[in-house]
């Protein structure tokens, strides 16, 4: 063979060892999944500076959701769902059925999963500090949202996101101490309470009773749990109407409920809204419908949008950037006539 046939085939052979090298380097280094696993993340497409487009990993979020009891928490779900979407957060949801174990063990799993951040909606406020100590051990930070924890330990998460509860049943109490200023008899109000444990349930009965104290004539004859559903709001007031005979005023923690107990009144052959004074709090499309026939006086707003600037405050967090310990949710109240006038412009 001549020199420059020998230089020749070197040349060949060192471009095929160096193509098997690469190869083999690929393959070698590259991520392997441990069996039953998700997939590898996904990517988004953000732009630099120079406006050229790169491709980076996709913020995985976990949620924990309370469940589905109600309209509330349908707009809640459908909220995150479509900001996450929106934002290009890659959402794993996980739906407790209203059980806290089943959210502690969504956690877990998250964690397991390594997700970049967790929410969760407390299904109710105690016995969260052991996974919450876990997900802080495994350097993944927590966000609250729409309700909160009762734990002393305030560093076990970032933020929390939603309404103020106290201040929601304290709007509905005004309203009927205003409204029975006049009253010289007593007034025989009964109390449909949200999930026993909740934050929701215990803030709005505390709002709630610190106003109406102002009026001794203002008595709250019985109270109990509907676990904010409407079945649960049915029966329960079936048997308040079988108890007592002379109720004035129904306060219900939900709209669902609210509606629920209507069905019970009218079926008792009393007219909502006029033989029996109702007060609610959400303003769901439905409740927002039965306020406009006068069947519900007075709706206290608790808006469920909260996906918006939870997603903000998810990339925020990611990117290391501070966020508020405490983000208050801006609501309103509606009578009657206002929910006529707005059932037009209602999103959920
Ligand atoms: O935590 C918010 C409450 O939960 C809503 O008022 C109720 O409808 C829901 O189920």
């Amino acid at each position: 063979m001549k020199p420059n046939q020998m230089r020749t085939l070197g040349v060949i052979l060192s471009a095929v060892l160096l193509m098997l090298t690469v190869a083999c380097g690929s393959s070698g280094s590259k991520k392997q999944e441990p069996a039953g696993e998700s997939t590898p993340a996904s990517t988004t497409e953000t732009k630099t500076e120079e406006g050229d487009a790169v491709s980076e990993p996709k913020i995985v979020l976990g949620f924990a959701q309370v469940g589905a009891e109600s309209g509330w928490r349908t707009a809640n779900t459908k909220s995150i769902q479509d900001s996450a979407k929106e934002a290009g957060i890659e959402l794993k949801f996980s739906d407790a059925q209203q059980k806290q174990e089943n959210q502690i063990k969504a956690i877990r799993s998250f964690i397991q999963q390594k997700v970049d951040v967790i929410a969760f909606s407390p299904v109710v406020e105690s016995g969260w500090d052991t996974v919450l100590k876990e997900a802080k051990d495994a350097g993944i930070p927590v966000i609250l949202t729409d309700r909160s924890v009762d734990t002393a330990d305030t560093s076990l998460y970032q933020s929390f996101i939603g309404s103020d509860f106290v201040e929601e049943g304290r709007s509905a109490g005004k309203w009927l101490v205003d409204t029975f200023k006049d009253a010289t008899e007593q007034v025989n109000i009964v109390e449909l309470e949200g999930t026993t444990g909740s934050a929701p349930a215990n803030d709005r009965k505390a709002g709630f009773n610190e106003i109406i104290v102002q009026n001794p004539n203002l008595k709250v004859i019985a109270s109990q749990t509907g676990d904010f559903t409407r079945a649960k709001g049915k029966e329960v007031m079936q048997s308040f109407l079988k108890a007592h005979k002379d109720i004035d005023v129904l306060y219900a923690h939900n709209d669902d409920m609210a509606l629920g107990a209507i069905q019970a009144i009218e079926a008792a052959g009393l007219v909502p809204g006029k033989d029996i004074i109702i007060i609610s709090v959400d303003g769901v499309h439905d409740g927002f419908v039965a306020a406009s026939e006068g069947k519900i006086n007075f709706i206290v707003e608790c808006n469920p949008l909260l996906g918006p600037q939870l997603m903000q405050a998810v990339r925020d967090i990611y990117e290391g950037k501070e966020v508020p310990k405490r983000i208050v949710t801006k609501e309103g109240v509606f009578t009657s006539e206002d929910a006529k006038r707005e059932l037009p412009n209602r999103q959920y």
